[in-house]
């Protein structure tokens, strides 16, 4: 899979505009609730101490600033990074009462943000709308502080032959419950299309690595349906 092109990121922009306010009944809707466990899988990896700082990048409508703020006992803090504005909006209405994270309207590619200065970062459901994931994952060493760790939760793909069958005929129906839920079925034909297309678990490690992350390991969640990939800066 190559960079997108400018008109794949308008595509994007208006997926998540088209979406924005169903997102999280959506989410919740597609995956039966699973997101929340995939969610909370990666928190537990990561396994945050009390006072550290973390970026969550693609951040969407918050999820993973919330448990991470839960998790340390709100002894942290969250930057938030999300391009779409009504997405961005969301989350911040949703966690209105949470005083601890601080909200970026900004790219994964160009993070307005000084260097060496998060102890973790993630992005949960984002890489694979990235415009420049190469770029992406450069701005990501940049902001970590040495010895800092990148956690990436995606979907990803399924190895058993029986559960790919399964999923591929699941996956079908996506659209027609978006259509049914949101009154469109485009943004998730563009969601089943991209998870098809994004890269397996090993070439995505291969990605990191080559990005110049260490100890570059990865986890499969629901048999390889969601995968988390995680790297060190040193
Ligand atoms: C599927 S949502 C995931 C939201 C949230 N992280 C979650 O897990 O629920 C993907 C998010 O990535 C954002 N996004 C798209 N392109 C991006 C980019 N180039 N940089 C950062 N975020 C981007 C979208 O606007 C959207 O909010």
């Amino acid at each position: 899979m190559k960079n997108i092109k400018q008109s794949e990121i308008d595509l994007v922009a208006k997926v998540f505009s088209d979406v924005f306010d169903k997102y999280d009944l959506m989410n919740d809707i597609m995956s039966l609730g699973v997101h929340r466990i995939w969610k909370k899988n990666m928190i537990d990896w990561m396994n945050p101490q009390k006072g550290s700082c973390l970026i969550d990048v693609g951040s969407g409508t918050g999820d993973i600033a919330k448990s991470f703020l839960e998790r340390i006992k709100f002894q942290g803090k969250v930057t938030c990074v999300e391009p779409n504005k009504l997405m961005l909006k969301t989350g911040k209405r949703k966690l209105k009462n949470l005083n601890k994270i601080e909200w970026i309207a900004a790219s994964a590619e160009k993070l307005p943000l000084e260097s060496e200065n998060f102890d973790l970062y993630s992005v949960s459901f984002g890489i694979r709308n990235f415009s420049n994931i190469n770029q992406s994952l450069k701005e990501a060493k940049r902001v970590l502080k040495k010895g800092g760790r990148i956690f990436c939760l995606e979907f990803s793909k399924v190895e058993n032959e029986i559960l790919k069958k399964l999923y591929k005929t699941y996956s079908r129906s996506i659209p027609h419950i978006g259509k049914y839920v949101t009154g469109k079925s485009e943004p998730y034909e563009y969601l089943i299309n991209s998870i098809d297309k994004f890269y397996n678990q090993e070439e995505l490690s291969e990605i990191f690595k080559k990005n110049g992350f260490y100890k570059v390991e990865y986890r499969n969640l629901s048999g390889g349906i969601a995968a988390i990939h995680s790297g060190w800066k040193i």
